[in-house]
This record gives C-alpha cells, sequence and structure tokens, in this order.
C-alpha cells in the first residue's frame, strides 16, 4: 500500500476524477493492497456492462484485516460490540477479529462454502455478524445479508434468489426489551422457499433458545470449536462480495451487486475524502448491517482504512433514554458519528434541550453525517445548534454503496446549505434531467441522473438481472444512470435531493416498496382496488397510507379488516413496514387510461398543492376523497 496521493482543493479533486477517470482510479487503487496490480480503470464487459479493474486480484477480507495486521494495527482495537440490551461491550483487535474471522471461514468451507457461493446471513447485529460477512469474504463466497426486521416470507423470496449454500442466523435479536425469535422466522421463510440450503449455522444467545432440526442445523459455537482457520482466497476485481436485496418498485425486490475491487477503493477512498477520518479513529455508523450503510460503514470501509468501528446493538432511545448516542460517543471516544436524520429526530423529541447530552463527555466527537433520507432543516438546525459541531448531510443509496454528493471534508470543507447534500462527490458526474433527458439548468427540478461510467464501488449489475438493471436504470436516458430520485442543482452546483420519483417511500431511514404493500392489501378477498402511498411523518419522515376499494356487497366490520390488512403487510414485509393506516374510499382517482393517481392523492393527505393531470377520467372522485378526508 502507497501513501496518500496529497489532495489539494475540492475543484482540482474533482476535475481530475472526471477528466480521466481511469487515471484517477487507478492511483487511488494503487492505496490498497492486491494479489494483482490491476492495468486497466473501467472496461465493459460481455452484457457492454462497466466494470472497475477487471484484471485486478485481491481479497476484501484481508484488506480489511490482514493487511492491517501486516502494516502493525494487530494491537488496534477493530471493532467495538456496545450492545444495552443486553447490557454488554466486547472489543476486539484486528487480531482477534481476523483469527474468529478465518475460524467461521474454516467452518463454512467445511459446509461446502466456495468462491462464488452464496450465504444468506439473518442476523441481528452482534459481532459474529461481522465475522460472517468477512469470513464469506475471505472465501470469496458472496454474502446477502437480510435485515434482522424483515418478515419469513422478505427472507425466503431473497433465499429463493440468491440459492444459498448455507443460511446464518441466530436464535433471536432484541428490540428495546422485547426479545424477537428469529429462529422460527428462518424455519418459516425456508419451508416457504424452493431452495434448500444445504446447512444452516445457528448462533445460540442467552435470551432464546433456538430448537434445532438435526441434521440441518448446526450450532455456531460448537462448529467455531472444531474448525480450522482458512486463509484468503484471491478473487478478481469484478467477482461478487454481496449482493444486498433493496426495494424496487415492484414486490420483487432488487439484488444489488458489489464487486470486490471498486468496492474496496471507494470505501478507501470514501473514508478520507467524505468523512475526512484518519486511520486508528473511532467510527461510528449507528445503522445496522442489513441496509447498506451498515455494510460500506460498519464493516467494509472502517476496516479498510485502519480504523476502530462499533456496532451498537441499540436504538438511539429507549435504551435506555436519548442520550445513548452521546453515552456510547464518551464511552468510545468515537470521532465521527453517522446516522439517520429520524434518529436524531427521534432523541430531538425525548429530550429537546439536548440535556442528556451534559451528561458526557462528547470532546472525542469532531463531525456528525447523516443521509439515508432528507436531512430537513429543524433536524440540521437542531443538531448545529445543540452540538456546535460540523453536521453534514450527504447522498447516496443502496446502488451506489458510497455518497454521490458529499461536503468533502477530507479536502476541503465547503459551506453547507440546510437541506442540501452539498457537491457530487469525486467521481459522480450529476446531471439534472428534464423529461426529454436534457441537462437542466440552475435550479430546475428534475430527475438525478450520474453520468456514465459511475465511479467504483457503485453497482455493476442486478444480481442475475442484468436486463432489469438495464430497463431499470439505464434504458430511460442513454449515457446515464437513472437514481430515481428528483431534485435540482443551484447555480453554485450545490445539490438537493427532494425525493423520490417512483413508488418508493422511505420510512424510518428505511427503504420501502408501496407496490409490494399494494400486492398485500389487494390480495384481501374483501379489497377490489387500492393504492398504497407515503403520508408525511414528523418523527419517521413519511408512513404508508392505504386508501383501500372494498368489493361490492362487503358486510364486515371495517376496523377489522383495517386490522387484518395491517396484520398481512406485518406478517409479510415485517413490523419496519410501520404500515398501520387505511382509509376505505368509494373510488379510487384514474387517468382515461385506467392509471391511479397516486401521486395526486399524496398531495392531497400531505396538504400540497394538488398537480391533477389533464388526463383525470373523473375530477369528482377527489373531492369525494377530500370529502372522506375531511371527515376523518
Ligand atoms: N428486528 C425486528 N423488528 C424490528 C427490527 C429488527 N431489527 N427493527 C425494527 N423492528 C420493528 C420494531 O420493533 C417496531 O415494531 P412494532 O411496530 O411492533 O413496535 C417496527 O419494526 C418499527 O420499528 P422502528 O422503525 O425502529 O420504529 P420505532 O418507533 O421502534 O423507533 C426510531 C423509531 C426513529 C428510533 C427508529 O426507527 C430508528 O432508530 N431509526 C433509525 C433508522 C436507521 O438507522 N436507518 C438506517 C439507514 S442509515
Ligand atoms: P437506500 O438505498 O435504502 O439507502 O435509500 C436510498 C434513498 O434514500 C435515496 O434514493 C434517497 O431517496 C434517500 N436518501 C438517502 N440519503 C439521502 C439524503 N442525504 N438526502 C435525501 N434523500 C436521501
Amino acid at each position: 500500500m502507497s501513501q496518500t496521493p496529497a489532495v489539494l482543493d475540492y475543484f482540482t479533486e474533482y476535475q481530475a476524477s472526471v477528466a480521466d477517470p481511469d487515471a484517477f482510479w487507478l492511483a487511488q487503487s494503487k492505496r490498497v493492497a492486491w494479489y494483482k496490480e490491476p492495468t486497466q480503470g473501467s472496461s465493459l464487459d460481455k452484457e457492454g456492462l462497466y466494470r472497475w479493474f477487471a484484471d485486478g486480484e485481491l481479497n476484501t477480507a484481508y484488506l480489511a484485516l490482514d493487511a492491517q495486521i501486516d502494516a502493525g494495527r494487530g494491537e488496534q482495537l477493530a471493532l467495538i460490540y456496545d450492545s444495552p440490551v443486553t447490557g454488554s461491550v466486547n472489543r476486539f483487535t484486528y487480531l482477534e477479529l481476523r483469527d474468529a474471522t478465518a475460524r467461521v471461514a474454516g467452518v463454512l468451507r467445511g459446509l461446502g462454502v466456495g468462491k462464488g457461493d452464496r450465504v444468506v446471513i439473518y442476523m441481528p447485529m452482534v459481532p459474529e455478524t461481522v465475522m460472517a460477512m468477512l469470513a464469506c469474504a475471505r472465501l470469496g463466497a458472496v454474502h446477502s445479508v437480510v435485515f434482522g426486521g424483515f418478515a419469513a416470507h422478505e427472507l425466503a423470496v431473497r433465499i429463493d434468489d440468491a440459492e444459498p449454500t448455507v443460511v446464518i442466523s441466530a436464535s433471536c435479536g432484541i428490540e428495546v426489551n422485547r426479545v424477537i425469535e428469529y429462529k422460527p422466522i428462518l424455519d418459516a421463510a425456508l419451508s416457504e422457499a424452493h431452495h434448500k440450503p444445504a446447512a444452516t449455522l445457528i448462533l445460540q444467545r442467552p435470551q432464546a433458545v433456538a430448537q434445532m432440526q438435526i441434521g440441518r442445523d448446526l450450532d455456531w459455537d460448537e462448529a467455531l470449536s472444531m474448525a480450522e482457520p482458512t486463509e484468503p482466497v484471491p478473487v478478481k476485481a469484478t467477482d461478487p462480495l454481496y449482493v444486498l436485496y433493496t426495494s424496487g418498485t415492484t414486490g420483487k425486490p432488487k439484488g444489488v451487486v458489489r464487486d470486490n475491487g471498486g468496492h474496496a477503493v471507494a470505501m478507501h477512498y470514501s473514508m478520507e475524502v467524505v468523512y475526512g477520518m484518519t486511520p486508528g479513529e473511532v467510527f461510528w455508523a449507528a445503522s445496522d448491517v442489513g441496509w447498506v450503510v451498515g455494510h460500506s460503514y460498519i464493516v467494509y470501509a472502517p476496516l479498510i482504512f485502519g480504523c476502530t468501528t462499533v456496532l451498537y446493538e441499540g436504538k438511539p432511545v429507549k435504551t435506555p433514554d436519548a442520550g445513548a448516542f452521546w453515552r456510547v460517543v464518551a464511552d468510545h471516544k468515537v470521532a465521527a458519528l453517522f446516522t439517520a436524520p429520524t434518529a436524531f429526530r427521534a432523541v430531538r423529541k425525548e429530550d429537546p434541550e439536548a440535556a442528556l447530552m451534559a451528561q458526557y463527555d462528547t470532546s472525542s466527537l469532531q463531525k456528525l453525517f447523516l443521509a439515508g433520507e432528507r436531512l430537513d432543516p429543524p433536524t440540521y438546525d437542531w443538531l448545529v445548534e445543540k452540538t456546535g459541531l460540523p453536521v453534514l448531510d450527504h447522498w447516496w443509496q443502496t446502488e451506489t454503496g458510497w455518497a454521490i454528493a458529499c461536503n468533502p471534508v477530507g479536502i476541503e470543507q465547503m459551506p453547507v446549505k440546510a437541506g442540501s447534500a452539498t457537491l457530487p462527490t469525486p467521481g459522480f458526474q450529476v446531471e439534472i434531467l428534464d423529461v426529454y433527458g436534457d441537462p437542466s439548468g440552475a435550479n430546475q427540478q428534475g430527475a438525478v441522473a450520474i453520468r456514465l461510467p459511475m465511479p467504483p464501488g457503485c453497482l455493476p449489475t442486478i444480481w442475475r438481472d442484468s436486463d432489469r438493471f438495464i430497463s431499470g436504470y439505464l434504458a430511460q436516458y442513454p449515457g446515464y444512470y437513472l437514481s430515481g430520485d428528483g431534485g435540482y442543482r443551484d447555480e453554485e452546483g450545490y445539490l438537493f435531493v427532494m425525493g423520490r420519483l417512483d413508488d418508493v417511500i422511505n420510512v424510518a431511514g428505511h427503504r420501502l416498496s408501496t407496490g409490494e404493500m399494494e400486492e398485500i392489501v389487494a390480495a384481501h378477498p374483501a379489497v377490489a382496488e387500492c393504492a398504497v402511498f407515503g403520508v408525511q411523518d414528523e418523527l419517521k419522515g413519511e408512513l404508508p397510507l392505504a386508501m383501500v376499494v372494498l368489493k361490492d356487497g362487503f358486510v364486515g366490520d371495517e376496523d377489522a379488516l383495517k386490522a387484518e390488512l395491517v396484520a398481512a403487510v406485518r406478517q409479510q414485509i415485517g413490523a419496519l413496514a410501520c404500515f398501520n393506516q387505511s382509509l376505505i374510499v368509494e373510488r379510487l382517482p384514474k387517468t382515461r387510461s385506467g392509471k391511479i393517481l397516486r401521486k395526486t392523492l399524496r398531495q392531497m393527505v400531505n396538504g400540497e398543492a394538488l398537480q391533477v393531470p389533464s388526463t383525470i377520467d373523473d375530477p369528482a372522485i377527489l373531492e369525494e376523497i377530500h370529502q372522506r378526508l375531511t371527515d376523518g
């Protein structure tokens, strides 16, 4: 690994990244260790999709662990596990984490997992989850982590798409003070899924004992006690490191593929440029390993960069109170904290004066990073006022894996404009496109797109479905990747991302498909048709609302029906969907071609100015619904 190339100022760096992207990223690639250094920057694969560093070979777990030990960090803390829900704190040095990971890799190899095989990980926020992910990477296997809040059906869908050799899970997760048993969910998912993995590996936690199925389920501790450590396996830069499913506009989630080489280079670069970190410092992403933030900034980037990462099994509030974040910062000398705005809205609601912050020594904290949803100006202002720290919004998505726009503090801290994610990150050529696909002028709203090729780290494709990648992201405006978000850039180029243009909503920083909820609601025998869309919520940003038309002749109790709809969504997607509201209406507004006017409904419920398309079939329906809403 070579020394940091000198970075000058943001605009010089940005220009270098777009003037000659291959030269720029090949220079960055020299900062991580390869078995075979790449000589190629970007290239097109057989399907005509961009790939990075096609002739390079490396191992991501080696970079995250062994290379750090080789660089003298063996005794430095790699991972701090802080779990207020179990009352425990565990610390792992790089040596300890490497050795544990190598043994988990040994277990997986013994179960037949090799290069390219998939492993589904359905786990709570425990260190074993990090070890499992890194163990897959060590073997060149492909992990697919499923967020622990998803219900059995969602897990089954992912198991069928990923076709794992092994599924790793635990007996339970803990939600504040509720023990959520995972094993019955896993069992239900495995019986629903068509694909049957060869084995499961189950971590028994003291809070719940999982019933094991002999011949299929293996005990984590027992398996590890017999395992031999395994060495890292070299893989191609373009080989997949993981598949992470994210919500699209249909019920079928999209398997976002992350490669090894581009990802490693992007993670390393981002720790320095986006987060302004120095190796050895403590970085805390208060998210969940089931989301992309957890993949990139709890696990891979901090370790690849030689930082100490914090794995927090708790909530911003109630574990035990709204001082939890400040307590963790103080206990572990956190230098930078990254979370979703909704987490701080929850803290502000319970502790508006931030009185609990004063109880802790938070002097180690230098910067706050926010992403996952729009950072609303009131939350921004509150954070600035209460912490006095730089509060830095940045915009990205599961697909890109790292920030598309940020305040590049590692190069040059730009003035903040509340509500803006600041400027495009070096490597990302962001354009606002109008309906014809032409770049829009300053302050004109449009579709936020990224000119191809995107920089390293971004998805090369959708798992086993390149057609979906092309039709969903690339086909609409040739030469661009369409983010799905709408927004504008001001006269200084600052980017304001205003929200999704498709049927995806953002609930407490979790990305959910309203189309999927519609499928579940519409499947109820009493429902003729429905529309699900997001309504504004002070705490969670958005919450789903269903407008439901009942079949003629329905005679049951409407409240009981609504409760059944809530139960169906909880059972099939999970409680995290926060689906609790439905409104029964006579008719839904549609265009003359029969398309439901969800956007108009959303505007009406949110009290926004109505944009009614001229193609509306019967405008009287809007008045009926407005009346229904007014009546409560
Ligand atoms: N396993 C099982 N259930 C889970 C879960 C998990 N990992 N995560 C959430 N749930 C459940 C909750 O228990 C809750 O269930 P309930 O309806 O039965 O009470 C439901 O899903 C909704 O949970 P949540 O969105 O966490 O709501 P909350 O009211 O408990 O907490 C916040 C509100 C703001 C504190 C919380 O949403 C939060 O911490 N958000 C930050 C999100 C985040 O980090 N996003 C990552 C993107 S960076
Ligand atoms: P996810 O893929 O779950 O990370 O969700 C990505 C989506 O969250 C984006 O497409 C945006 O709609 C939204 N998002 C993430 N970060 C921001 C941000 N800083 N500002 C506005 N929206 C954001």
